[in-house]
């Protein structure tokens, strides 16, 4: 690993360029880096995003680093720093500091099929990933998105996830928990996207959502004899300083915030508290 930077421990103070409200709860942000500089991030990776007398929060990245040199941000109102964040507009600034985290590992998913599970607001960082897909898409085979959400009002990026929808190549389910009159398409949990998917091998699943929805959702790749070591689960963990030293985010030895949020299953489903 790298030694950390100043950007590591010292944010960056950037410009807000868009604010808009996505849903109730989230809002998106497109956010500018001093002089048009790169964050040089990679999918699955978050910054730590402080505001100026609330504090600081991680986010993960939901924009891929193929798409421009700025980031953008999914923000759910949670507490004292995401509500502060809401209450940000366009020319606010905002503190930066990362990128940090693993990220997906792109060169194990060249030359297979892929399967993409966000849950809910997991749709924020697999943006990231899925922009990232769409613009090298030649290097996979299959790839498709399998997006469950608790209701049609909480579907993030409506209008992408439709652009996703009319592109070559790329295959897109979505569900929803409950309907409500607008909604047409399917109804129930995300576990019901993947029964009727035709699963080949080599398949890399990768998984990202709330934490009840991992173990259903293995259960179902295991149907379908998805090897563990080809699912990709990103984790989220209460942080705090985002480099390893204040211990908030471990599970048993591992420092989420260094050595995930991105973790092939294999590698963290012995550990207790994990999933
Ligand atoms: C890697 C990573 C990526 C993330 N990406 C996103 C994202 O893209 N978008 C997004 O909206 N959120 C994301 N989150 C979640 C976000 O960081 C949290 O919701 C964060 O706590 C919000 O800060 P806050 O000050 O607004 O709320 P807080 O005041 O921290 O409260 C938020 C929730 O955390 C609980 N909480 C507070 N203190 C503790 C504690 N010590 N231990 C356990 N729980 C506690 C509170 O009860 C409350 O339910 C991410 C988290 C991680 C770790
Ligand atoms: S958030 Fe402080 S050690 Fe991981």
């Amino acid at each position: 690993m790298a030694a950390p930077g100043r950007q590591d421990y010292i944010p960056t103070l950037c410009t807000i360029t868009e604010a808009r409200r996505l849903t109730s709860l989230e809002k998106f942000f497109k956010i500018g880096l001093p002089d048009g500089r790169e964050l040089d991030h990679r999918p699955g990776q978050f910054v730590q995003v402080s505001v100026i007398g609330a504090g600081e929060a991680p986010i993960s990245i939901s924009s891929s680093p193929t798409r421009g040199p700025h980031l953008e941000l999914t923000v759910r109102k949670a507490g004292k720093v995401t509500t502060a964040l809401h209450g940000l507009k366009e020319g606010d600034a905002v503190g930066i500091r990362g990128p940090f985290g693993t990220f997906f590992d792109i060169g194990r998913f060249k030359g297979k099929n892929l399967l993409l599970i966000p849950g809910g607001l997991g749709l924020a960082p697999m943006r990231s990933l899925i922009q990232y897909v769409i613009d090298t898409r030649d290097l996979y085979r299959d790839v498709t998105i399998a997006y469950g959400t608790k209701c049609p009002e909480e579907i993030l990026f409506p209008e992408e996830i439709e652009s996703w929808k009319r592109m070559d190549g790329l295959t897109v389910r979505q569900t929803v928990d409950v309907c409500s009159p607008s909604w047409t398409g399917p109804v129930g949990l995300i576990t019901t996207l993947i029964p009727p998917l035709d699963i080949e091998a080599p398949t890399i699943a990768v998984i990202v959502g709330p934490p009840v929805m991992y173990k259903f959702v293995i259960l179902e790749l295991d149907k379908k004899k998805v090897p563990h070591e080809n699912i990709v689960v990103s984790l989220e963990r209460y942080m705090k300083c985002g480099v390893g030293k204040c211990g908030h985010c471990t599970i048993e030895h591992l420092y989420c915030c260094l050595e995930g949020p991105v973790f092939w299953l294999n590698e963290i489903e012995h550990l207790k508290g994990a999933l």
